[in-house]
């Protein structure tokens, strides 16, 4: 299957936050990636409108800046909750690790275990693309000095991991500030500044003391962990 064949939608909230949704054309079963609470309203209309049964919600990680939808979703629609096998909510129905598989009718999920900017990442792979979460951003990638967050991890997610992925697949992050939709890995590779430390040690240096200063403070930070951890 490649990335035409299947049905693919992203949807963004004006912070900058992006969700999925996927789908097999033809048992219309669908896989919701990363709602958040604000695209729960426009996912159900999308999916309506389409004919879609969704199969799955899947969180790819316990977000700490924003309320996940999945929640939402899950008591509006028969999906189960995926999340990572350490993710600590307890809505979760199908705990995933590193390798694990889904389909929804002929199209694959892929889960990938990318820790560093939160302990129970998970990046998605699909037939040409890879929603990279926070895991990879277009031209970044997510702070570490949150909770959960680990920078040595995250070092070894994207030199070892992303690394050693296909350069013509398409990334798709979970969050984008800059009006982009997608990127590819190739472009990421050769340009992404976070990909481009000579060393571990000035990685980390970089991302625990230096990035820090630049990043906005999250607001709400325990009500959303809170929130998202039930
Ligand atoms: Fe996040």
């Amino acid at each position: 299957m490649k990335e035409r064949d299947y049905l693919f939608e992203q949807f963004r909230v004006d912070r900058g936050c992006l969700g999925y949704v996927v789908a097999d054309p033809e048992s219309r079963s669908a896989a919701i990636i990363d709602p958040e609470l604000e695209m729960v309203e426009p996912m159900l209309n999308y999916v309506f409108e389409h004919g879609l049964r969704p199969a799955y919600v899947i969180d790819t990680h316990t977000h700490a800046d924003h309320v996940s939808g999945a929640r939402a979703l899950k008591s509006k629609t028969t999906a189960k909750i995926v999340m990572h096998e350490k993710a600590p909510a307890s809505c979760v129905d199908i705990r995933v690790e590193d390798g694990d598989r889904l389909r929804l009718g002929e199209l694959p999920i892929k889960f990938i275990h990318t820790p560093g900017h939160a302990k129970d990442l998970i990046s998605v792979m699909l037939p040409g693309r890879i929603l990279s979460a926070d895991a990879l951003l277009i031209g970044s990638c997510g702070r570490t000095d949150l909770p959960n967050g680990n920078a040595v991890r995250q070092y070894h997610t994207l030199y070892y991991i992303y690394r050693a992925l296909p350069d013509e697949l398409l990334v798709y992050p979970g969050h984008d500030y800059n009006g982009r939709e997608h990127s590819t890995l190739k472009e990421e590779k050769e340009t992404n500044p976070k990909m481009l430390f000579d060393t571990e040690e000035e990685f980390v240096e970089y991302m625990e003391r230096e990035n820090p200063g630049k990043l906005t403070p999250v607001y709400h930070l325990a009500d959303a962990l809170k929130a998202n951890m039930v």
